[in-house]
């Protein structure tokens, strides 16, 4: 009998890993709890809770067979062998390590909750990113009071991307299995293994200590967004000199040392893991007294967060320093395209601070727009909600592209520019469009990293 299967917590991560492994594993039974009972319902509705390309495909043909979702967190406990916690850790807003460590409540209330329930052995997954060492905190509580019950504990992370995690999931560039080195340790590394053997090349399936495994992921995530920071102050720079950050992109990437991806400069990088990961990594560095190290990894966000006030301070410079009264059309409210989520959105800033200066904002999202009464809710008077960019941009003084959204690429710009107010702007924070269009078009052009294109003088 192959074991059985729990993920508690379902969300973006819980969510689409447990359908991957489902669907390559039909022999398996895996279940998905969550204590969220409105987002259980929708994961067994047509209406899945978030928006993933092809992931409704995968749950449909999953869903009912070897595939479900549940809010009893017990039985899923008692009935399971495998364990995947998947459950939020985000920033603590208060105490100790405020604004910098994870706050590992609900990771704890899990773990108290399978010690309570479990009535037989088990091997617990850590799929949620962690400080490193939580999984002896983790072995420790599993460990206190009962020694009927033996618990492994191991960490997978997950490296999946949002808007791609089917495609992630599908094929990985690796598998990260960390564990100890023990017999039972040994033993649980080969059953999760065994998992994703069903689908994943061996070679790319890694095992290492645990430790290894906890730190891999979070040095993964401040390396990716090291080179987003990276070229993004080289952007400034382009801006301050006459270069093109596209073209010095381009150039540098070309050289297989750095390799094309993740220097694409925009308005800095959101989502719910790069910032939460690099402040965790500098207060480890931190706790351990390794100032220099800390101080480093906290400029990559220092420097997200100017990226998203310079963005601004263009603008406002741009349009007669003042913004004030003026519609200004958002593109964009989710953190990247091809996802509902706005977690850290570099549009919910810029938003704020548009706000702050009294523009009027309207804000037009594929996937996002349900998000922004929550995220936005402190400056509700001055924004609005329209799906249709063409009406979004009707009568506005400027549009601000904020997410790399195809559509937004493919939309008629002479129809926009002539219900537009006079002079129109167009500042592209993603470098989506085509800016030589868009100034034959009428437009003045403001593309990060690279020489304004203007009518003005
Ligand atoms: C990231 C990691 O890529 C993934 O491996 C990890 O499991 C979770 O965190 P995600 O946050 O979903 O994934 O999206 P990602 O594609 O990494 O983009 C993060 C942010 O960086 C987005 O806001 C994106 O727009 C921005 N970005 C990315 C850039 O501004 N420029 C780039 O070149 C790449
Ligand atoms: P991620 O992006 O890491 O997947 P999410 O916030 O999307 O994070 O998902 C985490 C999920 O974990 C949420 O749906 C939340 O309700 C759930 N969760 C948090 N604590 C518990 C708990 N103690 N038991 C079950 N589910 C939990």
């Amino acid at each position: 009998m192959k074991k059985n299967i729990l993920c508690i917590g379902a969300g973006y991560v819980g969510g689409p890993t447990m359908a991957m492994i489902a669907l390559k594993c039909p022999d398996r039974r895996i279940t998905v709890v969550d204590i969220n009972a409105a987002r259980i319902a929708a994961w067994n509705s047509s209406e899945l809770p978030i928006y993933e390309p092809g992931l409704d495909e995968v749950v449909a043909q999953c869903r009912g067979r070897n595939l479900f979702f549940s809010t009893d967190v017990e039985k899923g406990i008692v009935e399971s062998d495998i364990i995947f916690v998947s459950v939020n850790t985000p920033t603590k807003t208060f105490g100790r390590g405020a604004g910098c460590a994870a706050d590992l409540q609900y990771w704890e209330q899990t773990a108290r909750q399978i010690r309570r329930c479990a009535k037989s052995d088990k091997i617990v997954v850590e799929k949620s990113t962690l400080p490193v060492r939580t999984a002896t905190a983790m072995t420790r509580i599993l460990s206190a009071e009962r020694t009927e019950v033996h618990f492994e504990v191991l960490s997978n992370p997950e490296f999946l991307a949002e808007g791609t995690a089917i495609e992630d999931l599908r094929h990985p560039d690796r598998v990260l299995v960390g564990g100890g080195d023990t017999p039972e340790g040994r033993a649980a590394v080969a059953e999760l293994v065994d998992i994703y053997a069903a689908w994943v090349p061996r070679e790319r399936i890694l095992t290492t200590n645990v430790w290894s495994s906890e730190l891999s992921k979070l040095t993964a995530n401040a390396f990716l967004a090291q080179r987003v920071s990276s070229i993004n102050a080289i952007s400034e720079l382009c801006e301050a000199t006459g270069a093109d950050v596209d073209e010095v992109s381009r150039a540098i990437g070309m050289d297989s040392r750095i390799g094309p991806k993740f220097i694409k400069a925009g308005v800095g990088f959101g989502g719910s893991c790069f910032k939460k990961d690099i402040l965790n990594l500098v207060y480890l560095c931190e706790t351990y007294g390794l100032t220099q190290a800390a101080a480093y990894w906290r400029g990559v966000v220092a420097f997200n967060d100017h990226q998203q006030e310079r963005f601004v301070s263009r603008i406002l410079r741009a349009m007669f320093n003042t913004v004030a009264g003026k519609r200004v059309a958002l593109f964009g409210f989710a953190f990247k395209a091809d996802t509902g989520d706005t977690r850290e959105s570099p549009a919910i800033a810029i938003a704020r601070m548009l706000c702050e200066e009294r523009a009027s904002v309207v804000v037009t999202d594929p996937k996002a727009l349900p998000a922004v009464a929550r995220d936005l809710a402190d400056c509700a008077d001055r924004v609005t909600v329209e799906p249709d960019p063409y009406k979004a941009a009707e009568g506005a003084d400027c549009i601000a592209v904020t997410t790399d959204w195809k559509v937004f690429r493919d939309l008629d710009y002479d129809r926009i520019y002539a219900s537009m107010r006079k002079p129109a702007f167009l500042f592209d924070g993603r470098n989506l469009l085509d800016r030589e269009a868009l100034f034959k078009t009428g437009f003045n052009v403001y593309s990060v990293g690279r020489s304004p294109l203007t009518h003005l003088d």
